[in-house]
């Protein structure tokens, strides 16, 4: 057999990459339908198909850009600067400090340093078991109430390093209760 792919396998594979991307297309436009095709719309759009397919492609960027007439690169700017956009690996509980000022001014430094030290792992990086991963977000909207933490989709406000202790706890015991790797949110159970 050959090593090569015959005229009818590329023409088969191609196939399959334009039936995936005229289904994604179609994602796309019922998103737009659905979000709007302003450019506020952007982020939610984005958040649908990061959920979705776990990353957002090339492709996908494009044609959302296209959909809201906006450029591709304003769209691959706002997704490499929200760290919940562009991550393509996290462990079960991303937890999420804001960093943006309000935050900043409240002590969200020592909140990170906690959170480091808990973990043993710095922003950026996943623990090897898989369980948490630490990243930084830009403003959650939860100025006012900060530091502002995310930890899946559930925010945490006024966070302190004395809470940071019971957040892992939090998560720890659901994980204990759970042991099946997924990115649900934090059950309401705490
Ligand atoms: S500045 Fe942290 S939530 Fe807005």
């Amino acid at each position: 057999m050959s090593a090569h792919p015959s005229a009818n396998q590329r023409s088969a594979s191609g196939d399959r990459l334009g039936a995936r991307r005229n289904s994604l297309q179609e994602e796309i436009d019922d998103l737009v339908a659905h979000f709007g095709a302003e450019r506020s719309a952007l982020i939610p759009i984005l958040q649908e198909i990061k959920k979705r397919h776990a990353l957002i492609n090339t492709f996908a960027m494009q044609y959302v850009a296209d959909c809201l007439g906006i450029s591709p690169a304003d769209v691959y700017g706002v997704v490499s600067f929200y760290s919940f956009l562009n991550e393509e690996y996290h462990g079960r509980f991303v937890i999420r400090l804001c960093r943006t000022i309000s935050c900043d001014m409240v002590g969200k430094e020592n909140v990170a340093r906690q959170f480091e030290n808990d973990l043993g792992i710095k922003f950026g990086e996943a623990t090897p078991d898989g369980k948490f991963s630490l990243e930084w977000a830009n403003c959650i909207g939860m100025c006012d109430q900060g530091p502002a933490v995310l930890v899946n989709e559930q925010v945490f406000t006024h966070v302190t390093p004395e809470k940071v202790h019971e957040i892992i706890e939090a998560c720890e015991k659901i994980y204990q209760n759970t042991p099946v790797k997924g990115k649900k949110g934090l059950a309401h159970d705490h």
